[in-house]
C-alpha cells in the first residue's frame, strides 16, 4: 500500500512516520503514537473529544489528515505534564469536580489550553464560548468552567 513520509514535533519530540494517504491525526496519535488522550467519539468533528493543540490552534484530529501536519508542532493532553508536575488545568479539572466519565475531558482540557495559552485573563463569556464546542454529557459544564477560570487565576500569578 501506498504510505507518505511525514515529520512532525509532538510534545517536543520529533517523529518520522510513514502513513496512509487518508490516515486521520487521531488514528495515528493513538495507533501508532500509543498516545490515547485524544478520544474517538462521533469521529465527525462535532464533539471535541479527539482535540489537540496544531501549531497553537485547537483542532479536531479526527478531521485533519496525519500528511497534512507536515512540519507541524504538536500538543496533545499527555505533553501538559512539565517536570513531572500537572498542568493547572489538569490540577483544577481534578480538584473542581469537572471530570466525571473523563470521555470528554482531555479535548476540553485542549481546547481551553489553547485560549489560555493566547488570552491570560478571558472572561467567563469567552471560556463559556470557547468550550460550548466540546460536548460534555456529564458535568453540566458549570464545574469545567469553574476550573478553566481557576487555572486561568494560578496561570496569571504564577
Ligand atoms: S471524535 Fe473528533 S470531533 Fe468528535
Ligand atoms: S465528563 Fe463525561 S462526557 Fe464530559
Amino acid at each position: 500500500m501506498k504510505t507518505i513520509k511525514v515529520s512532525f514535533n509532538i510534545n517536543n519530540e520529533d517523529v518520522a512516520l510513514d502513513v496512509r494517504p487518508y490516515e486521520t491525526l487521531l488514528e495515528t496519535l493513538r495507533e501508532r503514537l500509543f498516545l490515547t488522550g485524544a478520544k474517538e467519539a462521533c469521529g465527525l468533528g462535532a464533539c471535541g473529544a479527539c482535540t489537540v493543540v496544531v501549531n497553537g490552534i485547537p483542532l479536531r484530529s479526527c478531521l485533519v489528515l496525519t500528511p497534512e501536519v507536515e512540519g507541524a508542532t504538536i500538543t496533545t493532553v499527555e505533553g501538559l505534564r512539565e517536570d513531572g508536575k500537572l498542568h493547572p488545568l489538569q490540577e483544577t479539572f481534578m480538584e473542581k469536580g469537572a471530570v466525571q466519565c473523563g470521555f470528554c475531558t482531555s479535548g476540553m482540557i485542549m481546547t481551553a489550553k489553547a485560549l489560555l495559552d493566547r488570552k491570560k485573563k478571558p472572561t467567563k463569556k469567552e471560556i463559556v464560548t470557547t468550550i460550548s464546542s466540546n460536548i460534555c454529557r456529564c458535568t453540566g459544564y458549570k464545574k469545567i468552567v469553574e476550573a478553566v477560570e481557576e487555572a486561568a487565576k494560578r496561570m496569571a500569578t504564577a
